[in-house]
C-alpha cells in the first residue's frame, strides 16, 4: 500500500536534511507519497501563525508526517519580526512543533540513545586500570510530550482569581511580600492518564524489545505531586510486567551517573521537562544533536523528527555540512512505526557501517568548528553523507 506522508521541513536545517531522508526512505524501496505542509518561521512572519491551519487539516488526513526543525524565539522578539502589516494585531508567537503535540495530543515521545560502534564521538571512560573503555550504550527515553512544564499554564502578575487560589496555599506565604508584578509562574500540571500513557509505553517498548529495566527518572522526594503520580503510576504498572525490573532515580543525580555508567540503562521513562533534560545527556554520550532522532506518539497521528534545531547559522551554507544521520533515523522510527521494521533496520545497518568504516564523517564527527572550511580540513557534505549511506544500502 501506498502511504501519504505529511513532509513538513520547517525551515533552517530542516529544509536541508528532511529531503536526505526523503532520498535515504525512497532508495531502501519504501513507497510513500509526500506531500508538502508548511511550517515555522516564514508563515508566522507572514501569516502570524506558524503553523497553518492546512497544515494541520493535512495532518488531520495523513496521520503521518516527518518533520525536520523550526526556529523559535521569545514571544517580543517574534513580534518584532512579524510583517508590518499584522503588527498590533494581537497575533503571539507559539512554538509551531509544542503546537503540534498539543493538538494531536502527541503524548508519548520516544528518543532512542544508541551507541554506533567506531563513532569518534561516542562517550569514553577510563577504567579502574587506566585503559580506556566505551561502553556500549542502548538507551531509549520515554518522554511525556504534552503536559507539565510545558502546557504552556502561566502567567507574571497573576489575575486576581489565580492569585488568591495560590494565596490559600500555605507555602505562598513565603512570596507574599513580593509585589504581583513581579511574581512569575509557570505551573507543573501531571494527569494519571497522561502518566499511564507513557508509563505504559515504556514498559510495552522495554518487554517487546528485551530490556531488562525501566528508570521512572523525575523528582518525588521534592517535587511531591506531579513526579510522585508518575512514580506511583509506574509502581502500579510494572506489577504486570514481572520480568522487567523497575528502577527509580532522581533528574539531577541520573545526570551525575550518565557518564558513571549510562550501559546500565535500558528503558527510560520521565514528564516532559525531565524528559528532555536527560534525553539531550544521553545524546550527549552517542554523537549529539547530530545523532538524535525521535517520535511523537498519539493515539491517531504521529510525528517524527531529529532532536536539533534549526541551526540557523548553517542554514544558507552550499553546500550543507549539517549531519543528516538524525533525520534519517527519525524516519526509520517512521518506518518501525508502519511494521517496516526490516527496511528500518537495513538502512540502521548502512549508517552503522558508514560510521564504522570512518572514512566519510560530516564535521561534528570529526570536532571541527562548523563552517565551509570544515569540507577542506577532511568533513564531508550533508549530502555526500547521505550519499555514502545509499552506497552501503546497496551492498
Ligand atoms: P540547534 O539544535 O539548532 O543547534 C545547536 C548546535 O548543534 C548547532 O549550532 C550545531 O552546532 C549543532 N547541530 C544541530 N543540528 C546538527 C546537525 N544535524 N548536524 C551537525 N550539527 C548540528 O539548537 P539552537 O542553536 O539552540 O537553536 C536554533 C533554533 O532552533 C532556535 O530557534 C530554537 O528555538 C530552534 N529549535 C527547534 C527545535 C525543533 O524544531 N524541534 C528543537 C531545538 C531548537
Ligand atoms: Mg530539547
Amino acid at each position: 500500500m501506498k502511504r501519504t506522508i505529511v513532509a513538513m521541513p520547517g525551515d533552517g536545517i530542516g529544509k536541508v536534511v528532511l529531503p536526505e531522508a526523503i532520498r535515504v526512505l525512497n532508495a531502501a524501496g519504501f513507497e510513500a507519497e509526500y506531500v508538502h505542509g508548511d511550517i515555522g518561521w516564514d508563515f508566522w512572519i507572514q501569516e502570524g501563525n506558524a503553523l497553518p491551519d492546512r497544515t494541520i487539516a493535512l495532518l488531520e488526513k495523513h496521520k503521518i508526517g516527518l518533520f525536520g526543525a523550526i526556529t523559535s524565539k521569545p514571544k517580543d522578539k517574534a513580534a518584532e519580526e512579524l510583517d508590518p502589516k499584522l503588527r498590533g494585531k494581537g497575533f503571539v508567537y507559539y512554538s509551531p512543533i509544542v503546537g503540534l503535540r498539543q493538538r494531536f495530543d502527541l503524548d508519548v515521545c520516544i528518543r532512542p540513545c544508541r551507541s554506533f560502534p567506531g563513532n569518534p564521538l561516542n562517550f569514553v571512560r577510563r577504567s579502574r586500570e587506566g585503559t580506556l573503555e566505551e561502553p556500549k550504550i542502548d538507551v531509549v527515553i520515554f518522554r511525556q510530550n504534552t503536559e507539565g512544564l510545558y502546557a504552556g499554564v502561566e502567567w507574571t502578575n497573576p489575575p486576581d482569581q489565580v492569585y488568591q487560589a495560590l494565596m490559600t496555599h500555605p507555602k505562598m506565604k513565603a512570596f507574599a511580600s513580593a509585589p504581583r508584578e513581579e511574581l512569575a509562574v509557570s505551573t507543573r500540571i501531571f494527569t494519571k492518564r497522561a502518566c499511564t500513557r507513557i508509563v505504559r509505553a515504556a514498559f510495552e517498548h522495554a518487554k517487546k524489545f528485551g530490556y531488562k529495566s525501566v528508570t521512572v527518572c523525575e523528582k518525588p522526594n521534592v517535587i511531591r505531586e506531579t513526579s510522585g503520580m508518575m512514580l506511583k503510576v509506574g509502581k502500579e504498572i510494572a506489577r504486570e510486567y514481572p520480568g522487567i525490573v523497575l528502577w527509580d532515580t532522581n533528574i539531577d543525580a541520573q545526570m551525575m551517573w550518565l557518564t558513571k555508567n549510562p550501559e546500565d540503562y535500558g528503558v527510560i521513562v520521565a514528564g516532559n521537562m525531565f524528559g528532555d533534560i536527560v534525553s539531550d545527556g544521553f545524546a550527549g554520550l552517542v554523537g549529539g544533536l547530530g545523532f538524535a532522532c525521535s517520535a511523537n506518539l498519539g493515539e491517531t497521528c504521529a510525528v517524527f523528527e531529529p532532536t536539533h534545531g534549526s541551526a540557523p547559522k548553517y542554514a544558507e551554507l552550499k553546500p550543507s555540512i549539517v549531519n543528516p544521520i538524525a533525520m534519517i533515523l527519525s524516519a526509520c522510527m517512521m518506518l518501525d512505526h508502519l511494521g517496516e521494521t526490516a527496511r528500518a533496520e537495513r538502512i540502521r545497518s548502512a549508517i552503522g557501517k558508514v560510521v564504522e568504516e570512518g572514512k566519510v564523517r560530516t564535521y561534528d564527527m570529526m570536532r571541527l568548528p562548523g563552517s565551509a572550511k570544515a569540507l577542506d580540513q577532511g568533513a564531508v557534505s550533508t549530502e555526500r553523507m547521505t550519499d555514502a549511506i545509499l552506497d552501503r544500502l546497496g551492498g
